[in-house]
């Protein structure tokens, strides 16, 4: 009996997951259009500390990009680059976020944390700060990554995250996200939104594959967060998925 309620329950939550998730893109009034030639020169890393932030910033410097990267402890990049500044600052704080986006032509957001309990909005409100900070600093672009799982990818990390890993560990930090992806779609900004598989530490193969079918009801896909940077930093030239929420797997 209790593990029939319990596999109600997970169903219920990735039915919620999709109903309440981001489907198709919605915008408020009119959405910038796109630039006709994009030129990206300065670019900004949001969670630049983190797996996948250290690889969107040293790719986007090995792309020759100059990189801004926002760190609550900058020491804990550990790199030093001539095109790199770190701004030391939280996203929680929108002084610090408004400092960061002056002068970028875009954002890359790999934000995350561990708090998965007890339910909080640190995605959502961080990302609400930045989207008024890119706002008022007049930032075009935002490329953020979130998850497979969510929205119209609900199901899509297959069984064990939908009967495990989400309803278990990360229900709340999976709500906050749906905040998150749904704010970042009715902002006025260009925008991708990035939802990968499962993440690991794997090497960057420069071959995966990407769009709104990927991932399995009943397998987990993975994905290198080195080859999920790879794939953000092709979205700040490429219109392809703009204002749409490509799934990225292997
Ligand atoms: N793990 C998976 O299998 C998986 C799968 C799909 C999607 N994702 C999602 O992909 C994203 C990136 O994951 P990841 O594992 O590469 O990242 P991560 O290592 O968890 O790094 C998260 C980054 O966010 C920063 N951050 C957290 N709170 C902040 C705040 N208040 N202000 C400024 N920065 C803050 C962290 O800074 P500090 O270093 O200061 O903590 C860190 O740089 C996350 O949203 C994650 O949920 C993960």
């Amino acid at each position: 009996m209790l593990l029939v309620m319990y596999l109600v329950y997970a169903l219920v939550l990735s039915i919620a997951l999709r109903a309440k998730g981001l489907a198709t893109p919605i915008a408020e009034g009119e959405p910038t259009p796109p630039s006709v030639e994009r030129r990206v020169t300065r670019v900004l890393v949001i969670g630049a500390t983190g797996g996948t932030g250290r690889q969107l910033v040293a790719q986007a410097l090995e792309r020759g990009y100059d990189v801004t990267a926002l760190a609550r402890n900058p020491a804990a990049l550990d790199l030093t680059h001539p095109r790199l500044h770190v701004v030391r600052g939280n996203v929680l704080d929108p002084a610090s976020l408004d400092e960061a986006a002056r002068g970028q032509d875009a954002v890359l957001c790999a934000l995350g944390h561990k708090k998965f309990f007890p339910p909080n909005r640190i995605l959502s409100e961080g990302t609400r700060n930045l989207l008024r900070a890119m706002a008022t600093q007049q930032v075009g672009r935002l490329v953020c990554e979130t998850a497979l799982g969510l929205g119209d990818s609900a199901g899509r990390g297959g069984l064990y995250y939908t009967f495990f890993v989400i309803p278990v560990i990360l229900p709340a930090y999976f709500w906050d996200k749906t905040r998150q992806e749904r704010l970042i779609a009715e902002s006025r900004l260009e925008w991708i939104i990035v939802r990968p598989g499962s993440l690991t530490n794997g090497a960057r193969r420069g071959r995966y594959r990407h769009g709104g079918s990927i991932g399995s009801f009943l397998w987990t896909v993975r994905i290198s967060r080195a080859d999920v940077a790879d794939f953000m930093l092709n979205q700040l030239t490429d219109d392809t998925y703009l204002r749409l929420a490509p799934g990225v797997s292997w």
